[in-house]
């Protein structure tokens, strides 16, 4: 995710805003730049990659004196990690840095256009830039004219910009993407994170949603829609480590709690009032398309066999998933009717790379979903979609799923629609539960609490039976997989009505069944399968909207109208439980034993 940092003062700016950058890069990012005014001069840096190349091409230049300053840590989502489009972007005598998505940028950008203005990146932030010149007009207050801008953007964003019309002053505004400014009794530093000012400034204000201003002389003038408005600062932590996770134990825990948030970032610009757009993907990449195979790993390949579902059902097109590591040798017979989609968090799975690489030998053509821009499986595809989950620290993968599952879902809607195979209100009211998704991903106190209590009755056993039927078997598989990676407790991912045909066996209370039981799909179906648990003894810790009264232990979850939006909020809890199981038994949640984050050997 992008990374912002700020600063107006007296003292060597090029450190300030690289060593912030620094302590930014754990969100990740694929290009850095930075921008500085001193003595009515800019001065710019961009270089792709690491920020040590942007080190390297700044090692000449040292700011001296009182100036203002701006940099930026860029993960690509509209347009490639270029160095044109990396950030600070460039106007005729202004500089602008952004996190977020400006969702009129089209709108803005053809109106700019029209006006002679030349773009030289594909950013949405660019517009931003080229809308405070055309406000400004050189001469012009340019406080005025960042009004006039950003009452102009839609979306989410959080923006710092600079100009040589006023050398001595940053302005900033913030909307739905996090943004803070320090304070150190002299200087003033603007950061996304606490991360970059620790250690610098003493205290911090954390920007609202529709917050705005500027910064001058050691000063801030703070505004919002009702006019200026005063402040009050707070003490900075000072503790970094603890501020890379946002306050949270484990990057896990922090990553669990960030769902509801990337989700809006997933879907920004895609889910629109009445259909599904992806501007990455064209119609001729379904011309001739009568089938789907989708190859992937461990959670990815969780993902993938829930899309399977949807494509089926709601598509209409025949979807067969794949592990990958499978399909690499066992001859597949691929057919150029069908598409090719990989699903990666890292985009450098060895085995799925591989299995694309087959895919495309054998004349298909590809697609990715991938979070990561720029990584081979990315470079290797046809055409990709990003998941815009951000960096995923945490090994066990959670927010990189959810995206994932929100992609193949909305993808889903895309086909149908390209196809004629959805009607005009089932396309409407899938769009209406998709827009809830991030409520049901929010995490309240009182379920972390519940499950916290409940985790203590879940550290032994002999086992544990996650299971579910339709989107729900794919969910039992990935609620065991958590499991297992960061407890290390044995635990498989059942289809609800095939433990009659073997592991019900197994069945004692020393067997922990957790049943995922969604009220909108197949109710009375999963609850006989858990009945027939309950009468063999096993231990029942039922996730469901309806009350089950052979439940040990049970979870009462709020959506109960759509099956997906009964998905994500049971995923949560599955993700909760492993979380406090791990915590319960001392392991190391964000770097389980045995395991590694991207895993490029065969
Ligand atoms: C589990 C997990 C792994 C990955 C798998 C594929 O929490 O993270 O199962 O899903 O190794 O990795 P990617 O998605 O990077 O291809």
């Amino acid at each position: 995710m992008c990374g912002i940092v700020g600063y107006v003062g007296q003292k060597e700016k090029k450190e300030i805003l690289l060593d912030g950058l620094q302590e930014l890069e754990y969100r990740g990012y694929d290009s850095a730049g930075i921008a500085i005014i001193e003595n009515r001069q800019l001065k710019h840096f961009k270089a792709i990659g690491k920020l040590e190349n942007l080190r390297a091409k700044t090692k000449d230049y040292e700011s001296d004196g009182f100036g203002v300053s701006i940099g930026h840590t860029r993960w690509a989502t509209h347009g490639k990690p270029t160095e044109l489009n990396a950030h600070p972007h460039l106007g005729e005598y202004s500089f602008v840095v952004h996190n977020g998505i400006i969702e009129n940028y089209q709108e803005l950008k053809v109106e700019l256009q029209e006006q002679g203005v030349n773009f030289l990146s594909q950013t949405d932030t660019e517009t931003i830039v080229h809308l405070f010149e055309s406000y400004c007009e050189k001469k012009g207050d340019g406080f005025d004219s960042f009004t006039k801008t950003i009452n102009k953007l839609e979306g989410a964003y959080a923006t710092l910009l600079v100009t040589e019309v006023q050398p001595d002053t940053i302005f900033f505004a913030k909307n739905g993407s996090p943004m803070l400014i320090g304070f150190d009794g002299e200087d003033v530093y603007f950061a996304s994170s606490d991360t970059p000012i620790i250690g610098m400034a003493t205290e911090v204000y954390y920007l609202e949603d529709g917050e705005y201003g500027y910064a001058k002389d050691g000063e801030v003038k703070l505004f919002d829609a009702n006019g200026e408005k005063n402040f009050t600062k707070k003490p900075l932590a000072t503790d970094k480590a603890m501020a890379q996770k946002d306050g949270y134990r484990f990057f896990m825990e922090k990553e669990i709690y960030e769902q509801s948030d990337v989700m809006n970032d997933t879907m920004m610009g895609r889910v629109l009032d009445d259909r599904v757009e992806f501007e990455e993907l064209g119609v001729e990449l379904f011309e001739g398309i009568n089938n789907i195979k989708i190859c992937a790993c461990g959670t990815s390949y969780h993902s993938a066999l829930t899309g399977s579902y949807l494509l089926e059902r709601i598509a209409k097109i025949p979807c067969q998933v794949e592990i990958a590591s499978e399909f690499r040798y066992k001859e597949p017979l691929l057919k150029d009717d069908t598409l090719f989609i990989t699903i990666s968090q890292s985009g450098e799975t060895a085995d799925t790379l591989e299995a694309l690489k087959m895919a495309k030998r054998a004349g298909l053509k590809s697609l990715s979903i991938c979070n990561v821009d720029n990584s081979s499986i990315v470079r290797e595809s046809d055409r990709a979609i990003l998941t815009r989950a951000g960096i995923e620290k945490g090994v066990a993968s959670t927010k990189a799923f959810a995206t994932q599952t929100m992609v193949l879902w909305m993808l889903t809607l895309y086909v149908a629609e390209l196809k004629n195979s959805v009607s005009k209100e089932k396309l409407q009211s899938e769009l209406d539960a998709m827009r809830h998704t991030p409520k049901a991903l929010l995490v309240t106190d009182r379920l972390h609490e519940k499950l916290h209590r409940l985790s203590k009755r879940y550290l032994h056993g002999h086992g544990f039976f996650f299971i579910g039927r339709d989107i729900f078997f794919p969910l039992a598989l990935e609620g065991a997989l958590k499991l297992k990676e960061i407890s290390y407790l044995h635990a498989e991912g059942y289809p609800a009505g095939e433990m009659k045909h073997g592991p019900i066996a197994l069945a004692d209370s020393e067997l922990f069944t957790i049943a995922l039981m969604p009220r909108s799909l197949h109710y009375d179906k999963i609850k006989s399968n858990v009945e027939e648990l309950s009468a063999r003894d096993s231990t029942i810790l039922a996730i469901s909207p309806e009350p089950f009264e052979l439940a040990d232990d049970f979870i009462q979850t709020k959506y109960d109208s759509h099956p997906m939006l009964e998905f994500f909020e049971m995923m949560v809890v599955t993700q909760l439980l492993s979380l406090e199981v791990s915590i319960r038994l001392g392991n190391d949640v964000d770097m389980p034993r045995n395991l590694a984050k991207s895993v490029t050997v065969e």
